[in-house]
């Protein structure tokens, strides 16, 4: 099932607030869905996740089905037990991680057939398989197999060649024909959740509406953007996103697949985007890249390393406070310092010494900052919609992140 309120619109902008009811809980969007691409958020324990506030995360899979398998996922009854998450999950349908392979694979209009990273066995993807991993995995929200169409072609091998729109339009037709075949699969399986349609077309804007208005003809519950992120310059990006979401039907839930920084998400917003994934917070933790308020840090910078203060003064998460707070009101950092009483969170310096040490707490502590930040930027977001504040939000929030740290 799935269920879909649009709570409040935004005057100044396509910005819209919501909130979706899914078989394992409510969702209030805009929201922010961490990656937990092989049934874990790396790095990030469930309680961490429930601390924080994420409300949905993302399974995949193409992993999931290489290892740990079919068989394991269907003894446990699905995803949610096997990872002791209980909270909706989304699964991305294993396209855009069997497009990553590369030479590895073999896109038909059957299929995909690919050799196994993990084993060299032959394997074959389609639009049928797909779903019927997904039905086992019972992720609340399944997405159909599409091909995510490249900006530069590699098929036939002319990389460094800008896709040509003859060949965004045979790419984005047969995903077409995989939704099609993605929702009779679906049906055929009785599955209980929701199956989410993926638009393509490439930087073609042409393109990206017939493809729109095809799903929409389809009647899916919800809908993505796909194949943006894919390599193209980010004025590229923002036309798309400024393009595709906002044409997309009104009260229905709408995901921007795969995007991106702090900023690209408040654009998708007022663009009139509902949901965001992106393996950034994450792996930028791990290279030691931490989000603030106030712009990026890089932790490895010798500069920290005598520095008391915490990442960001204003920051709840449990990294920089020194306790787990609920990220389900706008950070306000009031009373948590050391210097106030608090116990205070973790000094620069300390994670410094962490990321030149390769402590395993040093990728944990900053994962659960850098997730915090993303979760709590939508929180104050959905607090702005809410307002009816969000144009001056959007304002504050450029300036905010200009400042520096
Ligand atoms: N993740 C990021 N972009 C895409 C896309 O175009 N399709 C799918 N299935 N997943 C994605
Ligand atoms: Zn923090």
């Amino acid at each position: 099932m799935l269920q879909f309120d649009l709570l409040q619109t935004d005057p100044s902008s396509h910005a819209r607030r919501g909130r979706l009811t899914l078989n394992h809980g409510v969702v209030q969007t805009p929201i922010f869905m961490p990656v937990g691409t092989y049934g874990t958020v790396k790095g990030v324990t469930p309680r961490s996740l429930e601390d924080m506030d994420a409300q949905i995360i993302l399974g995949n899979t193409f992993h999931l089905w290489m290892r740990p398998g079919l068989d394991v996922m269907a003894q446990f009854g699905g995803l949610h037990q096997f990872e002791k998450w209980n909270k909706p999950i989304l699964t991305d349908s294993g396209g855009f991680q069997v497009w990553s392979l590369g030479a590895m694979r073999k896109i038909t209009e059957d299929g995909v057939h690919f050799s196994s990273p993990v084993n060299g066995d032959k394997l074959f993807m389609s639009p049928e398989v797909s779903i019927q991993i997904q039905t086992t995995l019972n992720s609340d929200i399944a997405m159909q197999l599409d091909e995510c169409t490249p900006y530069l072609s590699v098929e036939p091998k002319t990389k460094g060649q800008i896709t040509t729109e003859d060949e965004a339009r045979a790419s984005m037709e047969m995903s077409l024909r995989w939704a099609q075949r993605s929702r009779a699969e679906f049906a055929r399986l009785e599955n209980p959740n929701a199956l989410f349609g993926i638009v393509q077309g490439g930087m073609f804007e042409g393109l990206r509406q017939e493809s729109l208005e095809q799903l929409v003809a389809m009647d899916f519950p919800g809908y993505a953007v796909g194949g943006v992120s894919v390599g193209e310059p980010k004025d590229e990006m923002l036309r798309i996103m400024a393009h595709t979401p906002h044409r997309l039907p009104a009260h229905k839930p709408r995901y921007l697949m795969g995007v991106g920084t702090p900023e690209d998400l408040i654009e998708g917003v007022a663009q009139g985007v509902d949901m965001f994934d992106c393996v950034m917070p994450t792996r930028n933790a791990r290279n030691g890249t931490f989000f603030t308020r106030y712009g990026d840090l890089k932790i490895r910078n010798a500069r920290h390393k005598m520095d008391q203060r915490p990442l960001d003064e204003t920051c709840t998460c449990y990294a920089c406070a020194g306790s787990a707070t609920h990220a389900n009101t706008p950070d306000t950092g009031a009373g948590r310092s050391w210097a106030q009483g608090g116990r205070g969170g973790f000094s620069r310096a300390y994670l410094h010494h962490l990321d030149r040490c390769g402590e395993m707490l040093g990728p944990m502590l900053s994962s659960i900052h850098n997730l915090h930040y993303y979760l709590n930027l939508m929180t104050e977001v959905r607090a702005a919609l809410d307002a009816g504040t969000f144009g001056a939000f959007r304002q504050q929030f450029k300036a905010n992140r200009a400042r520096g740290v």
